[in-house]
Formats: C-alpha cells, structure tokens, sequence
C-alpha cells in the first residue's frame, strides 16, 4: 500500500524568521491540532504552506525552511506575498469563509481573487502530483482548496481521492449567490469520497448539486457519468488520550513545575476561594460569537448581581487573519466591550474579565481546561469546535459544565452539554447560572458519557473511519460489473467488426450520440453526425438503425434526406431506408383520453413540466423543473399512474428525466428482434437509458451491448459519454477504409 499525501493550506508547523533564525511553532485550528496525530502516526507527508511569504525567505534559507518542514514529514508551498493577499485573505477568507458561515454581509466577490483562489489550487495540486507515487492516496482538506480534487484528477484519472470540509457547507439558498458555484462543486466531485462533519452540512452539499450541476443524487451519492461520489458525515473526533493524559500529568505536576499561568490560577483560587471560572477560548473570528458571549456575560452580572465577585470570565482569543479588515473591527469591538465591562464591574479585589489576546502553549491550554468550572463555547456558526471536546476530555474528575452553541457541529454529538441558542441571551444567562450551581453528581454524570462518546470516536478513529470508507468507495467503482470498454476489448471488437459478414448496429439517440440539452426539439443532428451515421450504413453489409423513444414526425423531419433504418417512439413506428413508416403492431390508442388529463394535472402543479405527445404514447417531461420536486412528482405519478393502466396493457416507462406511458407490447428489444431477419455475426446495440435495457436484454446472447453512463444496466458493456460513443463509431469506419 502507497502512502497518504494529506494537503491543506496551512502546514501544522507555523514558521516564523526572527533575526535570521527559524522559529517553529505549531499551528492553531481545528485541521492542524486534530489532523496532526493521524499524520504523526501513519504512513503520510503533509503538504501545505508555513506562513511565510516568498518574499519573507531569504535564500541562503530557503533549504533551512524545507528542512524543519520536513522534520515533521511535511512539504512547504510557498505562497508570494500577492498570492497571500488575494488567495488567503481574499478568495479564502472574504469569500468562502463569510459565506459558507452565513455572514453573507461580509462577503466579497472579487473576480481577481477568484483567479488567484484558481492558480493557487493549481499550485497546490502541482506539487501532489510532483510526489504522487503509484498507490497512493491523496487526502484534500478545507475550504481553501475546494479546486484540488479535480485538478489531480484530471491529470491522474484513476488516483484514489478523498476530500475532507472543516467548515460548514451552507444551505442550497446561500450557496447559489456564488458566481463560480458550479467550478467549486466540480472542483468538489474530483474527489472519491467527500467528508463533512455533519449530516446537515453532507445534505446541503448534495442538494446544491442536484440544483445546480442538475446530477442526480442516490442515497448519499453522485452519479456522475463515469464515476460515484460518496459524500459522507464523519464527525471529527479529538486526540482524547492527549489532553487526558496531560491533564493526569498536569494533575500530578509538582508545584515547582508549574507554568506562569497555573501559578496565577493557583493564586486566584487561594485568595478568592468560591469565585468561579468561566473559560472561553477561541480564534479571534467573528463566526465565534465572541462580542456577543461578552454582552451576555455583562447581562449575566446584571441579571444576577448576586455573581459579581463570585465569578471570573477567562477569554482566550488567538490572533487570527489579522489582514482582513473584519478581523480588526472585531478585535476593536472585544477590547472594547472588555474594557466596558470590566469598567462597570470591576472592584478593588475583582475584575470581571481576564482577558487574552495570543496563542498559547500546549500546558497553558491544559492549566487553564483544567482549572475552569465551565467552558462557555457560543459560536454563530462552527463547522465542528474541538475546543469543547478538548475541555471535555481534560476534566479527570468528571467535573464541569460545558455550556455549547447549537451552531456548532459538535452539538450534535455533545448532547449531555448545555445546549444553547448564541442570539438568546436570556437562555445564555441561564444556562450559565445554572452551570455555576450544577451538583457535583449532575456534572459527572453528564461528563462521563461525553468522555466516553470522546474515548470512542477520537480522531483516530474519525481518520480511520474516512479512509475505510474511501477505500470502499474506490473498491465499488473497481468491481462495477459493467465493463469499461477500454483500449483491449475496442482491439477485440474491431477485430470481430473487420471479419464479420453481416453488421448491424442499433444506435439509440438522445444520451448516446448527441446530449442533452433543455429543449429536446434543438437536439437535432448535426453535420459531423450526419455525415458519420450516413458512412457507416454506406459500408457494405452494414445495417445502421437509430432506435429512438423520439416521435416519427421529429425523426423524419430531421434524418429525411438521409438513408438511415430508424426505429421510432421506442418501436411502435419502423421507417425503411425507402422513408416509409410501418407499425410494428396494430396499437389503440383510445387510453389516451383517459390518461392525458391525468398529466395535465401534474403539469400544473410542477412548473416547468410539460407532455409530449406521441403518436402511440404520452411522455411527461420533467427534466427543467426543480430536480427533487421532479423525483417527487415522478413517483406520485408512478403510483396514480399504476392503479390506471393496470387491465389496459399499457406500461409505465421511466426515461432520463421523463414518465411515458405506452401500449406494453412494444418496446425497443421487441422492435429490434423484428428486424433481425437474416443471419448476423455482428450485432451492436448502444444506449443511455432506461428504455434501452430492453434492447440489451432481448437481442441474442452474441450481441454486443454498451452503456453510456455508469448507472445499472444489463449490458455488457459501458461507456463514458457520447464523445467516446462517437470516436468508437468512427473507429469503425476507419476499419473498412
Ligand atoms: P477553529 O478550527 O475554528 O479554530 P476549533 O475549536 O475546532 O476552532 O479548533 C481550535 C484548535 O486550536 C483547538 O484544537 C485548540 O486546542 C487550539 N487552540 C485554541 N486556542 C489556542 C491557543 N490560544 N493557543 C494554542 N492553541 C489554541
Ligand atoms: C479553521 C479552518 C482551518 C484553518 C484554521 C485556522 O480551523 O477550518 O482550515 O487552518 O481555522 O485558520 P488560518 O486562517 O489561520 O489557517
């Protein structure tokens, strides 16, 4: 087995050049901190960027930064100072950060940055590909690098893909606003296997692409015409026995041992023995709630004035993208408010609101997770929040109350926390009295089954998890029945085409030599296609026939001046290379009347719908409508439909984004068999759809059947698209040529 390349855009190591000498510190953030121990302990390298510019390197230092990079198994990107600005901090966090988060009064949709997002994603993908060794398996990660899956695939077709999203993928509604929706969600489908924290996240990803790329949707998968999709939730789990064991470690310190920042909680917790703390740490980002947490804090001490002096508000908040200018009006906005509130309240023995602006170490997280009587996590929006698992796992006595945003992913599997809703103070204020007074017996109980939830799925477990799941994925795409008519099988197949004496191929038309389009009646035929199918039937001993679901009047009016066999409205009408039409069978088609009012209803009620009537059937179309209201309306179709015909011989057949109903004597196998009437030693029969099957199951058994699309079918065969279909008919040609 290969190794894993795991990429995202930042690295878990920070660099930084401080009197021409590299300081390695790690990275902060969900990815970095809880990626960092799967890469720690399997077979993977790491590619992303350090934090530095291009320009911040000298190049006597060049080899020294690639160097601590690669101490930790990891490939530095480096980024130029113009990619930083209009790739980080713009594409990435004024575009897809606001709106992916909801904060679409924050976002920015700047074309050069979209162009910068573009080359950057290429950048990153070239180096994948510069280290991809056979085997391997590549692991995408986040929002800034939503372009990647498809760039290496499409360089590499077969590479084994699977995607991961930290952040929220937002509602249908809000995601369409992006100018360059469908470019993202392609980019997306490059990967095998595409992860999300929660199910909420997983089903507006799959609804945007069913509305926008319009691809049809299966349980939890995309069917794209040459590959599946997975998309999953796995919810991201922490290194639990990290922080307990550090926390046991912590536990055990001597008092010598102890960090600048235990000492003062030790000092706090000797001089003021029944204030409590209240901790809350985070990244100074708006999606945080953080301005709001302090508003309810103060609101708290009022509404409670019983608290003041009984109880602290520890803030942590990490600089964060301090270049975006909603970055800075916020830190503006918290130092302010804490000034306010501490202002208000504060004593001569008691101010409100310690208050930190600055990353700190591992063992500080540590003193102050343990230290803390409840954690107070009140994002707007988090795609998951690791912080409170971290809080959770620390406490070694099970006590501690952790009080959580509803907002946050990990809501949904913290259920014994406090659940809150971040714009409701009243619950907020709340929720923290209650925490503060909560018994010992309650805090424990409710903490022991969020540990043992954290125990279970750690992030070990969560990369596990994913990488099974990809494996699988790939494994079903590699065991497809069906096979793929690769360059082998095309070598037997000319070879059995150039010996044989009598050729007939049934070529179906819509999805298979030309595509689709919303308008079926612009989906005519054109020069090149015209020009093929007239000199394949203009080979001797070859038999061309269009088998088509389309009406006669169409096919004549479009194959008139061409000698082609066709086969029309899925073998009710049969023209001759003379141009006549003859039925297949003598059909009534008095159930219309019954059955066309029917449909008109359904038209009404699903706009963009529409029938289209055929000689010996009625089809309703639904292609152009809202795709899942379609699938909806389809099926309740189905169902009125199937109590109508049942005594009438007619049959339901469910097309490519269309219901045609039809006499059930006829169907294109039937037709097709009618027309074998001499002895042949090669038969060929291609198509895209449902109604095709037909002629798959029911030709002899020597035929060759193919498929165009990946979906199930009956032939033996598949193909990708009608480009490939239309290269293989010229192949043949050029074999009598
Ligand atoms: P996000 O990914 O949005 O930053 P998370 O809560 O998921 O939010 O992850 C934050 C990670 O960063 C956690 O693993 C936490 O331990 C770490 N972290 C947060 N604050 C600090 C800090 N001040 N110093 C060091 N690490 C921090
Ligand atoms: C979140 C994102 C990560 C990002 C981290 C820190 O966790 O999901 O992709 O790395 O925040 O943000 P930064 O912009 O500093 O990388």
């Amino acid at each position: 087995m290969g190794k894993t390349i795991i990429i995202s855009n930042r690295l878990p190591l920070q660099i930084n050049i401080s009197e021409n000498d590299l300081e390695v510190t790690p990275s902060v953030g969900g990815l970095a901190t809880g990626l960092k121990s799967f890469h720690q302990e399997g077979d993977s390298i790491w590619i992303g960027w350090t934090g530095l510019s291009a320009e911040e390197i000298p190049d006597d230092m060049k080899e020294s930064v690639q160097e601590e990079a690669r101490k930790q198994a990891c490939i530095a990107v480096t980024l130029t100072s113009e990619e930083i600005e209009k790739f980080y901090y713009g594409f990435s966090n004024r575009t897809i950060w606001p709106l992916f988060h909801y904060f679409m009064e924050y976002t920015e949709f700047d074309p050069e940055h979209w162009e910068a997002y573009k080359q950057v994603n290429q950048k990153y993908a070239d180096a994948v590909l510069e280290h991809l060794g056979e085997d391997d398996t590549v692991w995408v990660h986040d929002y800034q690098l939503l372009l990647l899956p498809d760039m290496i695939r499409k360089k590499n077709p077969t590479v084994t893909i699977g995607f991961f999203n930290h952040i929220p993928f937002p509602s249908y509604e809000v995601f369409r606003t992006l100018p360059w929706r469908e470019e993202i969600l392609q980019g997306m489908l490059g990967a095998d296997l595409i992860g999300f924290h929660t199910y909420d996240y997983e089903r507006h990803f799959l609804r945007s692409v069913n509305r926008i790329l319009r691809y049809d949707i299966n349980f939890n998968a995309v069917n794209l015409s040459d590959r599946i999709v997975k998309v999953d939730s796995f919810p991201m789990g922490i290194d639990y026995n990290k922080f307990r064991d550090a926390a046991i470690k912590h536990k055990k310190q001597p008092r010598s041992e102890n960090t600048d920042i235990q000492k003062k909680l030790d000092y706090h917790k000797y001089v003021t023995r029944d204030t409590q703390l209240i901790l809350s740490i985070d990244r100074l980002d708006y999606t945080k709630g953080i301005a709001n947490r302090i508003r309810a804090f103060g609101y708290f001490l009022e509404k409670y004035p019983e608290y003041q002096e009984k109880v602290r508000l520890i803030m942590l908040a990490v600089p964060s993208r301090t270049n975006v200018p909603q970055y800075q009006l916020l830190k503006k906005e918290i130092d302010e408010l804490v000034g306010r509130i501490n202002g208000q309240f504060a004593t001569v023995n008691w101010t409100p609101i310690w208050y930190f602006y600055r990353s700190m170490p591992f063992e500080n997280l540590i003193d102050l997770y343990s230290a803390s009587d409840v954690a107070l996590i009140t994002p707007i929006r988090d795609g998951m929040n690791l912080v409170a698992k971290e809080y959770v796992a620390t406490r070694t006595d099970n006590t501690g109350v952790l009080i959580l945003s509803e907002m946050a992913g990990a809501a949904h599997e913290l259920n014994e926390a406090l659940i809150i809703n971040p714009n409701n103070f009243e619950q907020i204020v709340d929720s923290i009295k209650l925490a503060l007074q909560m018994p010992k017996e309650e805090q424990v109980k409710r903490n022991k089954v969020l540990q043992r939830r954290l125990k279970r799925y750690s992030v070990e477990k969560w990369a596990q998890d994913f990488m099974q799941n990809l494996r699988e994925t790939v494994n079903t795409r590699n065991e497809f029945k069906t096979i793929e008519i690769t360059r082998n099988i095309k070598k037997d197949l000319f070879e059995k085409y150039s010996s044989a004496q009598r050729r007939v191929l049934f070529l179906d038309y819509d999805g298979t030599l030309v595509n689709f389009v919303d308008q079926p009646e612009s989906a005519s035929p054109d020069e090149d296609l015209f020009r093929l199918i007239r000199k394949l039937g203009e080979q001797e001993n070859t038999r061309v026939i269009l088998i088509s679901g389309r009406d006669k009047e169409t096919l004549q009016n479009w194959w008139k001046n061409s000698p082609v066999e066709i086969i029309g409205e899925h073998g009710v009408w049969v023209r001759t290379a003379e141009q006549e039409w003859e039925l297949t069978e003598n059909l009534d088609c008095s159930w219309m009347e019954t059955i066309r009012p029917v449909l008109e209803t359904f038209v009404d009620r699903t706009p963009g719908t529409f029938i289209e009537e055929k000689n010996y059937s009625l089809a309703w179309h639904y292609r152009k409508t809202n795709p899942e209201l379609g699938d909806v309306r389809a099926n309740e179709l189905s169902i009125v439909l199937r109590d109508l015909i049942s005594n009438h011989g007619l049959s339901v057949l469910q097309g490519n984004k269309v219901l045609e109903i039809k006499n059930s004597g006829v169907n294109k196998g039937k037709a097709a068999n009618k027309l074998l009437d001499e002895k042949y030693d090669f038969i060929f029969a291609i198509g895209d759809d449902w109604t095709d099957e037909y002629l798959f199951t029911e030709l002899p058994e020597q035929a060759t059947t193919v498929k165009v699309g990946m979906n199930k079918t009956k032939a033996k065969y598949y193909m990708n698209s009608v480009a490939e279909v239309r290269e293989l008919l010229s192949q043949f040609l050029s074999l009598t040529h």
